[in-house]
């Protein structure tokens, strides 16, 4: 097998360390990659969304496979656009194709696929510039706090929650009006505020049948305490403690079978990773998001606790043969520590040499926004730097191997968040 990782961030990286320990992996490519991907692919030079370079990528090297690691280019159709060329078409893609994707590409039609097949989420209603008085008045009958969503993909910054209804108003208008998210803010959806405990369940589904990988909670804010802005995430743990039998049954009844069920009935063809946001409201899971991908760090912790050859799963889903396959996982706890710029999620300088990756013991190391400089040297690429991810018989050992070993490591203005798992 030939395969060609598409991303660049600690994901990818993971992603990459599982595939190379199959025996049916012959060459692995990674387009862009980072400085960890070097160290087991060949990276090469392309965007993620540059279908055509991608093409003359994969049949230069015979690819036998593509495995899509964010959103954007499914969301652009990169499925499709292997599906339409007489030369490409035969070759699987691990992502959903763009009718598919738009279930993260727009939260609007998120919410109607999951009215539709009633699958429990928030409230909501969605609003435009022309109706955007409705908007105001919809605001006035809720209770705060407002839940304000970009309907279309905003890196990440497109939900906005607020306690103030004149704030919330403020905010709508921005929006909609001012196209606070450029063209993602043409529409949005406002709903029903959920308060409770969030987890993330992952799935692979080859489109008629899935796998209930493991769970795994994030840490988004930047701040200990969950304090400060939003980031791509701060670290993981898997599985989530509260995560137990009874409520993954519930989950897996009540969302995972409705939603592989409801792509089939829509006629949505899935073949890849569904990432579901969910919050517990006293005992009841809800939906706040469909992701059409795996997450990061999430996968740096997901991934190591899958026990299966990563290439015989993706060839299963290919083949629409899941059903065959036995999923086994390691019974340990996995955490993962993001190393972040200083200044992120603000502005930051890239460039700093990272050093001390070569004393760290007992963990597994995966690089997020690395690179090398013109003399060799790793150096920060990016936001998020590197994940330091231990396994442990439960998170509070699994994290102490994690902090320990990211002292080890050091760059100019290197920040993490020292109180994972304080929630727990
Ligand atoms: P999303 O981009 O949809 O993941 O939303 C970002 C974050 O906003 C989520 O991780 C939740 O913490 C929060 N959020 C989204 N929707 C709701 C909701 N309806 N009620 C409460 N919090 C929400
Ligand atoms: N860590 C959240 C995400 O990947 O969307």
């Amino acid at each position: 097998m030939k395969i060609l990782i598409l991303g660049s961030g600690g994901r990818e990286h993971a992603i990459a360390w599982k595939l190379s320990q199959s025996k049916k992996l012959k060459e692995l490519i990674i387009a862009p990659g980072n400085a960890g991907t070097a160290q087991i692919a060949k990276n090469i030079p392309i965007g993620v969304n540059d279908f055509v370079a991608i093409k003359k990528l994969v049949l230069d090297y015979g690819i036998n496979m593509v495995v899509v690691g964010p959103e954007d280019p499914l969301v652009n159709g990169v499925h499709d656009f292997f599906l339409k060329d007489s030369k490409l078409k035969g070759i699987p893609v691990i992502g959903p194709e763009k009718a598919a994707a738009n279930l993260e590409g727009s939260k609007e039609f998120a919410k109607e696929f999951m009215m539709k097949h009633n699958i429990p989420t928030a409230q909501y209603e969605s609003f435009t510039a022309k109706t955007i008085d409705k908007g105001y008045l919809f605001l006035e009958k809720l209770d705060p706090p407002y839940v304000l969503k970009a309907d279309g993909l905003a890196a990440g910054k497109g939900v906005v929650i607020l306690n103030n209804l004149e704030e919330a108003k403020a905010e709508l208008k921005s929006m909609l009006l001012d196209e606070k998210f450029g063209s993602a803010s043409t529409t949005v959806v406002i709903e029903e505020f959920l308060d409770g405990i969030e987890l993330s369940v992952f799935v692979l589904t080859d489109g008629k049948n899935y796998k209930v990988l493991p769970t795994a909670k994030d840490y988004k804010r930047i701040g200990e305490g969950d304090t400060g802005l939003n980031t791509g995430g701060m670290g993981a743990i898997s599985p989530v403690p509260f995560a137990n039998k009874e409520l993954m049954d519930k989950i897996e009844r009540l969302i995972v079978k409705p939603t592989v069920e409801g792509l089939k009935t829509d006629n949505l063809p899935y073949k890849g990773f569904i990432f579901i946001g969910l919050i517990k409201v006293g005992e009841e899971p809800k939906v706040i998001e469909y992701n059409v991908r795996l997450g990061d760090p999430e996968t740096e912790v997901v991934l190591p606790r899958i026990q299966n050859d990563l290439v015989e799963l993706f060839e299963a889903v290919a083949e629409e043969r899941l059903d065959e396959i036995d999923l086994k996982i390691d019974p340990r706890t996995a955490t993962t520590v993001m190393t972040v710029s200083g200044g992120y999620p603000g502005s930051y300088e890239k460039g700093k040499v990272i050093s001390g990756m070569d004393t760290i013991d007992g963990s597994l190391v995966f690089h997020a926004g690395t690179t090398h400089d013109k003399d060799g040297n790793v150096v920060t690429n990016g936001g998020r730097v590197m994940a330091i991810t231990s396994f442990g018989p439960d998170f509070k050992s699994a994290l102490a191997l994690s902090y320990k070993n990211v002292k080890k490591l050091s760059f100019e203005g290197m920040n993490y968040r020292k109180d994972l798992g304080f929630d727990l």
